[in-house]
């Protein structure tokens, strides 16, 4: 048994959006004050975390001066030994990005995009960032009539094709991460799912240079299966990052705190993390609730990192039960990793097989118990 306190080894990171989110929406002001980047490091650090991301804005939260805000940062980092995996560019607060950054109509507002990518893929690279995330959350419309889908494409590939022979000349070591979403802030947004950025990837010139960074609530907002996805980028080599949060269901975009939404998807989640071979930073992409004061803040940060752990610990207990280990064997779910044909076998072969459906029909696959037990396990009254 452990007590659950996050350390760096367990590479958990947030973005400097998260916890410095002012709970701003649609219909309400702001409940509570900025904060400065450099108390974000500290606080998070002391909390048990391994790194912080950002967006270029997220930087001049306090501080307009870039250079400046710059500075501070970088001293919080080496004060704390805070990394900083990640970075992404602020592409849709600005009104200028109001019909999209890569994708939008006017070119000039392209040209602008890029640019203001390019700037921050500079400071990323000279702070370690592996990995830099797009989210295209302004990539998109709400008339049919306003967007030709085929040539936002086009210029979707152009922009990171762009980006990718910046980073390639520049010689640094960084990959992109495409985030998608469906909707929001958007009425529809382009690459709204897992395998619609999957599929644009393969288009582009260096589609070694581009995988994804999928986050858990903007899949299931589109009444997907988040542990499918991750399992499906996991498969193709594109999970390059993920946003870990919570979500119920269909709705807006909720940002909840890593398993204050879909709890079984959480487990099975982390089940696939800890086992199917992600070595990536654990990121959280969530947004306090708009009811909680500054110390909530840091408590909600916390519960973040503190749930993961008891989930993996639960993925462990859940894994090394016996009568678990038997109820798979029992569902088979081991032979779904033997190939169909056996070695030197073709098609031919199929037809030598004595095989009666109605049998076959008739077996069971035992997969309530093998339910049931994860659910015990997540309750609590096993292991
Ligand atoms: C969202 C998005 C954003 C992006 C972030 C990175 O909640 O809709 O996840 O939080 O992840 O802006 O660009
Ligand atoms: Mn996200
Ligand atoms: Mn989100």
């Amino acid at each position: 048994m452990t007590d659950f306190i996050p350390t760096p080894t367990d590479r958990f990171t947030f973005g400097l959006w998260t916890v410095g989110w002012q709970a701003r929406d649609p219909f309400g002001d702001a409940s509570r004050a900025p904060l400065d980047p450099v108390e974000t490091v500290h606080k998070l650090s002391e909390l048990g975390a391994y790194g912080v991301t950002f967006h270029d804005d997220d930087l001049l939260a306090v501080e307009p001066d870039r250079d400046k805000a710059i500075a501070a940062f970088r001293k919080a980092l080496d004060e704390t030994g805070m990394k900083v995996p990640m970075a992404t560019t602020n592409l849709f607060t600005h009104p200028v990005f109001k019909d999209g950054a890569f994708t939008s109509n006017d070119r000039d507002v392209r040209r602008y995009a890029l640019r203001k990518v390019i700037r921050n893929i500079d400071l990323a690279a000279s702070l370690g960032a592996k990995t830099y995330v797009c989210w295209g959350g302004r990539e998109g419309a709400e008339s049919d009539a306003a967007k030709d889908v085929k040539a936002a494409l086009d210029r979707y590939k152009e922009g990171l094709d762009t980006l990718c022979s910046y980073v390639l000349e520049r010689g640094y070591d960084l990959r992109f991460a495409l985030e998608p979403k469906p909707n929001e802030p958007r009425g529809d947004i382009l690459l709204p799912t897992i395998g619609h950025a999957l599929a644009l990837i393969n288009e582009l010139e260096h589609p070694e240079m581009v995988g994804l960074n999928p986050e858990v609530g903007h899949e299931q907002m589109a009444g997907l299966n988040f542990v499918h996805g991750i399992a499906q980028a996991l498969w193709h080599g594109k999970l390059f990052h993920l946003d870990l949060n919570g979500q119920h269901g269909p709705k807006y975009d909720q940002d909840l705190i890593f398993g204050h939404g879909d709890l079984k998807s959480a487990f099975f989640l982390v089940d696939l993390l800890e086992n199917g071979g992600y070595d990536g930073p654990r990121h959280f992409d969530y947004k306090p609730l708009r009811t909680e004061d500054a110390q909530d803040v840091w408590d909600s940060a916390a519960a973040n990192m503190r749930t993961y752990l008891i989930l993996k610990e639960k993925s462990r207990a859940f894994r090394a039960d016996p009568e678990v280990q038997e109820a798979l064997r029992a569902s088979r779910v081991d032979e779904l990793a033997q190939p169909t044909l056996a070695p030197g076998e073709t098609w031919a072969d199929l037809a030598k097989d004595d095989f009666d459906p109605e049998v076959a029909a008739a077996r069971g696959f035992h997969f309530t118990r093998l339910n049931q037990l994860a659910l015990e396990h997540l309750l609590g009254v096993r292991g």
